[in-house]
């Protein structure tokens, strides 16, 4: 269809450092309601250039909807939403991704049956010769492909091959070196390491610090505290719809990162009520007071 000649491909921080150090994205207190219901509620948070933002939160805390608003499928129905300092309101993805903001969805849209590099450009087809005998440049489109997955540190036996062989990990990491081609500048990743087991879990981590050290701004949702404090810079909890936890790295622990996920005093009620059961060994859980004092505590344990 288009042929790749123009975009932002190649920004580095060092472009995006003559902007000081305004985000990319910002939520200020931004909110979204589906007809009554209330989704999301006062979130504040802003995605910088070279580093990884990463929300948390439980089963229906409203990470969806925030990634949402900010990828352009929804509008937010209160607050600001602010890319590059101006207030937008995307009605399509199409003007999110026009914006340089891209989105690597769990249940990825690839062709399966189609060969790795075919699906790399899918959609923005690389074409030679002038119209009406343009076709399509299979051979640009192989190297280049070949290129960009090699200098994201992707190293694929066989491009030729469907990307329905690869793994589910392989498959987010060439998702993420094509948002990062197509010059993406933010890139939002939804739960990408949730149906992962533990080395391609490492895999998809790895390609997220990647696409960070080449000046992209990340967004990394996920349930997994562990796996945000392997990369993050920033980390915002939601639960219910509003966020509990806005913390840099600096001034949250690991520890501190799974207490608010595993929600500390939940757990110390929950302890409480098991304790008359029989059979159930709640020794193991923690206090309530312990929590409350961990939270306190100053930060450590941080790498
Ligand atoms: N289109 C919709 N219409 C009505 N309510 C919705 C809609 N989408 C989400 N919700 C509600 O908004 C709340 C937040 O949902 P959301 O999908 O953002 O959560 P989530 O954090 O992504 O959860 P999960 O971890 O299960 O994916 C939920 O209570 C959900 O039922
Ligand atoms: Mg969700």
């Amino acid at each position: 269809m288009t042929d790749k000649t123009t975009g932002t491909h190649g920004t580095t921080a060092k472009d995006t450092a003559a902007n000081g150090d305004r985000p990319l994205v910002e939520l200020r207190g931004a909110g979204k309601s589906y007809g009554n219901i209330r989704a999301l509620h006062g979130v504040d948070l802003e995605v910088h250039p070279g580093r990884v933002t990463c929300v948390l939160g439980d089963n229906g805390a409203g990470k969806s909807t925030l990634i949402k608003i900010i990828s352009g499928l929804h509008q937010h129905t209160e607050g600001e939403f602010l890319v590059d300092g101006e207030p937008v309101r995307f009605s399509t993805p199409r003007e999110a991704l026009d914006k340089g903001i891209a989105t690597v969805y769990q249940d990825l849209a690839v062709v399966p049956l189609m060969p790795v590099w075919r699906n790399f450009f899918l959609g923005s087809e690389m074409t030679k010769g002038p119209w009406p005998l343009r076709r399509l440049d299979i051979e640009r489109m192989k190297k280049t492909a070949d290129e960009e997955l090699r200098n994201m540190g992707i190293v694929l036996d066989d491009l030729e091959q469907p990307i329905g062989t690869l793994s589910g990990g392989q498959r987010q990491c060439v998702a993420i070196a094509r948002a990062v081609y197509f010059g993406a500048r933010v890139l939002i990743l939804d739960e990408p390491t949730a149906a992962l087991g533990v080395k391609q879990s490492g895999v998809v981590l790895k390609y997220i610090a990647a696409a960070r050290d080449r000046g992209l701004g990340v967004i990394f949702i996920t349930h997994n505290p562990h796996h945000a404090y392997m990369v993050g810079d920033h980390f915002s909890v939601l639960r219910l719809g509003t966020m509990e936890l806005s913390a840099d790295r600096s001034e949250v622990s690991l520890e501190e990162l799974t207490n608010h996920m595993a929600g500390g005093a939940e757990l110390a009620a929950l302890k409480h009520e098991l304790a008359q059961v029989r059979g159930v060994d709640v020794e193991e859980l923690p206090e309530e007071a312990d929590l409350k004092a961990s939270a306190a505590a100053t930060p450590e344990g941080k790498s």
